[in-house]
C-alpha cells in the first residue's frame, strides 16, 4: 500500500493543477481589471500625497478596497455609487476630477440616509460607470445629466415651496400654457387622446423626451401629437418639468417636508420681529448679537433651531416666541441665504 496515485493518473493530476492554475490567474486578472479598481488607487495615492500626520497615513493604511454601498430600505434602493464617488462629503476634494470631486452641499439631504439615485437616477446597483449612469443600451433608468437633477426635486417636494428652482418653475407653465392637457391626463384631469402623463419621467428618458417634443413622429411613428413650437431652451425646460412626474415618494420620513416653510416669510418675520435690531446681515443690521449671514453653511440648522427653540437662562438673547411653522421658515430663510453652491440648476 503506498500513497502514491496510481501512474497512470499522473498526467490528468498535472493538467488538472495546470487548468487550476489558468483559472486562479485569470481570476486575479479580472479583479485586478474591475472598472471601480483604478478609481479607488487614484483615491489612496492622493490621500497618500495629503496625509501628514502619521495618524493620517494610519488611516490611509487601513482603507479597505472594495463595493461600498448605500441602502435606502425604505425607497427601495441600494446605491454603490460611492464605490466610486468616494470624496463625495470630502471637502479637500472640491477640485478634484470626478469621480472623485466632492459635492455641492445638499442642505439637509444626507448621502447616508438619501442615497444617490433618489434624486441623480441611474442604476445605483452598478459597478462599471456606463451601466450606473444607464448609458448602455438596454439602460431602464438613464441618469438625469446634472443640470436636470432638480426634476427629482418633485418625489417629495411641492413646487410652490422650492426654493431656487425658476427653470423647473417656468416648466410647469409652459406645460399648463401649450396645451399638453387637451390631450394628456395627469392626477386624473385632462384628454384622452395621448397616455396618461403620471409617473412618465420614470418612462421615458430626458434625451428621448426632448427629440419627442421636437418632432414626435420620428420617435413615435403615426404619432397624433403635434410638434411642440417653443425655442429649444424652453423645450428643454419643458422636459425638465415632465421629466418630473415620477410616482411620488410615500414614505412619512421623506414626505415629511412636502411642503417647504417658506424662506419668504421667514425674511419678513427676520425684519418683524426684531432680529435685525441685534444681529447684522450682509452688513445690515445691529451688532448685538453675532453676524448671522454665514448661518447657511453645513450643519448649522440644527444649532438654528436649539437656539430658536430653547430658551437659555442666561443669555442675552431674549428668547423669540415663535410658531413652530414660523420657526422653521425663518430657519429655512437664514439657511438658504447661503446656499448657493446648492442651486438645483445653472
Ligand atoms: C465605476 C465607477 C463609477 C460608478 C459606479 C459611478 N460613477 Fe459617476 N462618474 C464616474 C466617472 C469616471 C465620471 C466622470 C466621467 C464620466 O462622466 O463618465 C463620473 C461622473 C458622474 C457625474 C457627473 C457627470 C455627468 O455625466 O453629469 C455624475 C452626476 C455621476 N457620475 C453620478 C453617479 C451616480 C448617481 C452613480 C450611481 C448610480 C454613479 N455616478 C456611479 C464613475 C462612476
Ligand atoms: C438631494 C438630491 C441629491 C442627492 C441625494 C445626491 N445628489 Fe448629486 N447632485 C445634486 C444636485 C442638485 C447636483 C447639481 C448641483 C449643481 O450643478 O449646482 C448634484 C451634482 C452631483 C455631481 C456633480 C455633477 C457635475 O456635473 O459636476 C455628482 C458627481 C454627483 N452629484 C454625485 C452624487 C452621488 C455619488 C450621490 C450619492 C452619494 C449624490 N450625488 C447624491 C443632488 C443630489
Ligand atoms: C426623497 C425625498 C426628497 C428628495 C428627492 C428631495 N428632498 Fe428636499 N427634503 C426632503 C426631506 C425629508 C427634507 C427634510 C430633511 C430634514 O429636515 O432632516 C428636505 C429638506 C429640503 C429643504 C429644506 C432646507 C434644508 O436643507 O433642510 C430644501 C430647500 C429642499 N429639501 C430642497 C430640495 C431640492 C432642491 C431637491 C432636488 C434637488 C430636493 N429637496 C430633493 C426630501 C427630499
Ligand atoms: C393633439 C394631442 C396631443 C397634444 C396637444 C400633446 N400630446 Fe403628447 N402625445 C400625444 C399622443 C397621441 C402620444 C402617444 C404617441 C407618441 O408617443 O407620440 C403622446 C405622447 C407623449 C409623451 C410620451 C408619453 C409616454 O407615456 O410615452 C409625452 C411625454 C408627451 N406626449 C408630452 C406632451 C407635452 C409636454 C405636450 C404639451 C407641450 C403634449 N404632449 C401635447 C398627443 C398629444
Ligand atoms: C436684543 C438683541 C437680540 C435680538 C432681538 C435677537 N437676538 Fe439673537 N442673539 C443675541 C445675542 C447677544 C446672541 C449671542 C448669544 C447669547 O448670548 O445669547 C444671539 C445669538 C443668536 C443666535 C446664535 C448664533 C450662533 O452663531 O450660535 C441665533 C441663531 C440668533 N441669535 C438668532 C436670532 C433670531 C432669528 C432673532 C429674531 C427672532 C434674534 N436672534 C433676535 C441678541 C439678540
Amino acid at each position: 500500500m503506498t500513497l502514491q496515485p496510481p501512474a497512470k493518473l499522473m498526467p490528468w493530476f498535472l493538467l488538472s493543477s495546470v487548468v487550476l492554475f489558468v483559472l486562479m490567474l485569470l481570476v486575479c486578472v479580472q479583479d485586478h481589471r474591475r472598472p471601480w479598481k483604478p478609481y479607488q488607487r487614484a483615491f489612496i495615492e492622493l490621500e497618500r500625497k495629503a496625509a501628514k500626520t502619521p495618524a493620517e497615513q494610519q488611516s490611509i493604511n487601513s482603507f479597505r478596497m472594495g463595493i461600498r454601498q448605500i441602502e435606502v430600505p425604505s425607497l427601495g434602493r441600494v446605491d454603490r455609487c460611492t464605490t466610486c464617488h468616494l470624496a463625495v462629503n470630502h471637502p479637500d476634494y472640491a477640485d478634484a476630477a470626478h469621480p472623485l470631486r466632492s459635492h455641492p452641499d445638499t442642505g439637509h439631504h444626507s448621502f447616508e440616509e438619501f442615497g444617490c439615485t433618489v434624486c441623480h437616477r441611474g442604476n445605483g446597483l452598478a459597478t462599471s460607470a456606463d451601466e450606473a449612469h444607464g448609458r448602455t443600451s438596454d439602460a431602464t433608468s438613464p441618469m438625469l445629466p446634472a443640470s436636470f437633477v432638480s426634476a427629482s426635486c418633485l418625489a417629495c417636494h411641492d413646487l410652490n415651496s422650492l426654493p431656487g428652482v425658476e427653470n423647473l418653475k417656468t416648466g410647469r407653465c409652459l406645460f399648463e400654457n401649450n396645451g399638453c392637457q387637451t390631450c394628456h391626463s395627469l392626477n386624473g384631469t385632462g384628454g384622452l387622446i395621448g397616455p396618461a402623463l403620471d409617473g412618465v419621467g420614470q418612462r421615458r428618458g430626458i434625451d428621448w423626451m426632448i427629440r419627442h417634443f421636437k418632432n414626435p413622429g420620428a420617435e413615435s411613428p403615426g404619432s397624433a401629437m403635434p410638434p411642440v413650437q417653443l425655442e429649444d431652451y424652453d423645450i428643454e425646460r419643458l422636459a425638465l418639468y415632465v421629466s418630473g412626474l415620477v410616482d411620488p415618494v410615500t414614505d412619512p420620513f421623506f414626505t415629511s417636508k412636502k411642503v417647504l416653510p417658506n424662506p419668504q416669510a421667514g425674511r419678513d418675520l427676520y425684519f418683524n420681529r426684531g432680529c435685525i435690531g441685534c444681529h447684522q446681515l450682509e452688513d445690515v443690521g445691529g451688532n448685538i448679537g453675532p453676524d448671522l449671514s454665514q448661518l447657511g453653511q453645513r450643519g448649522k440648522a440644527s444649532r438654528l433651531r436649539f437656539v430658536l427653540e430653547t430658551p437659555l437662562p442666561n443669555a442675552s438673547m431674549p428668547h423669540p416666541k415663535l410658531r413652530p411653522d414660523e420657526r422653521e421658515a425663518l430657519i429655512s430663510f437664514l439657511i438658504n441665504l447661503n446656499a448657493t453652491d446648492f442651486k438645483a440648476e445653472e
